[in-house]
Formats: C-alpha cells, sequence, structure tokens
C-alpha cells in the first residue's frame, strides 16, 4: 500500500481525502465539508476522528487560540484533531444531523445515523454548551436550526436567552419628522 493512503477497502484514496466513505470538497454550509461517496447504509462507521491527544491545559490554550478541532475525551485529555492525515476534521456540524460521533474506550469514530445517499453532505451534531453560543452562528439550513452551533439540549435554554435579549433591549430611535 501506498504511504499516507488509506487502509480501507479503496486504498487508492490519499487519507486527506477521505476514504471509501468520505469525499472532501467544498461545502454548502461552511469551508470545506465531508461528502458520501457511496451510498451508505444507517450504523455504519464512516471513519475514526484521529489526532493528537492533549493535555486539558493545553486543550483550552488551543481553545482560545481558535482551535475548532478539539474533542473533549475524559477528565484527563482531549483529541486535537487538526491534523493533515484526519479528513474527519472536515465534517461540518449540523441541526439535522446524518451521521454522529461515538466514543469508544478513548477513540471517536463517526457513524452514520441513518441510510446516507451518494453526495449528501456528511454531518453531525458538534454537541456545544450555551458557553459563549452566540459567537457559535449555525449555517447548516435546517429548518428546526436554532441558529447557533448547540447540543439540542440546549436549543430551549438559548432561545429563552435570545427572547430575553430583544425585549429588555431599548427601543429603536425613530427618524420621525413630527
Ligand atoms: C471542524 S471545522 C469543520 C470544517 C470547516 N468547514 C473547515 O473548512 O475547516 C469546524 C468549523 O467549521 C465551521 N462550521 C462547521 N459547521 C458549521 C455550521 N453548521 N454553520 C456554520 N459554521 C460551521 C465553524 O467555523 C466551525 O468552527
Ligand atoms: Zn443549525
Amino acid at each position: 500500500m501506498a504511504s499516507g493512503a488509506s487502509s480501507h477497502a479503496n486504498y487508492s484514496i490519499p487519507i486527506e481525502q477521505g476514504n471509501q466513505f468520505l469525499e472532501i470538497r467544498q461545502s454548502h454550509i461552511h469551508g470545506t465539508g465531508g461528502y458520501a461517496r457511496q451510498d451508505i447504509p444507517a450504523g455504519t462507521r464512516i471513519i475514526e476522528y484521529v489526532g493528537n491527544y492533549i493535555s486539558k491545559a493545553e486543550s483550552e490554550r488551543r481553545c482560545e487560540a481558535d482551535n475548532a478541532y478539539i474533542f473533549t475525551i475524559d477528565a484527563e485529555k482531549d483529541l486535537d484533531g487538526n491534523v493533515t492525515w484526519n479528513p474527519a476534521r472536515f465534517i461540518n456540524h449540523s441541526c439535522a444531523p446524518n451521521c454522529e460521533a461515538e466514543w469508544d474506550e478513548g477513540r471517536i469514530f463517526i457513524n452514520t445515523l441513518r441510510a446516507i445517499t451518494t453526495g449528501e453532505e456528511l454531518t453531525f451534531n458538534y454537541g456545544y454548551d450555551l458557553e459563549d453560543f452566540q459567537n457559535h452562528v449555525c449555517r447548516c439550513g435546517a429548518p428546526e436550526c436554532p441558529g447557533f452551533i448547540l447540543a439540542e439540549e440546549y436549543w430551549a435554554e438559548a432561545r429563552h436567552l435570545l427572547t430575553q435579549q430583544t425585549a429588555s433591549r431599548p427601543p429603536r430611535a425613530t427618524n420621525s419628522a413630527a
């Protein structure tokens, strides 16, 4: 097998370009995204999300430097997937995702939630909490999207906070000639 190629069945695909399930190309949601290279049944393990394991302190430093590729692993360590050999890092968030992240003994895998058709963009819910949620505007386009990248359990609270903000805002000055 050529060096740097995927270890999956179609080993002619360089790892930076995905694998037999995952194709990396420009996304309609944001920047670069991951797309289905073939029809994929529900419950399929698409790819492992790989990278470097880092301490919590290092993770905090990298998050503050706007690294958007870090996954929580456990109480001691996180996984920084911002490496060229991790094409899974391009998979975007959606509020109506067709994949999910699975934690398995300190490793992370991206699995399909339902049957997926060739050419569909692959997405999962990033599971963000409410901290600074207004800095993470979501452009997934799903009808149920609350407008921000958030775990579904926080949608109601986010909508409530936004309503409160709107209600407490002073009325806009009107341009009246009277
Ligand atoms: C792990 S990267 C995903 C790959 C990214 N599209 C790229 O080109 O590098 C995560 C970043 O992609 C963007 N992103 C992912 N999903 C998004 C969404 N639904 N709406 C808006 N931006 C999104 C955000 O900037 C987020 O911090
Ligand atoms: Zn959304």
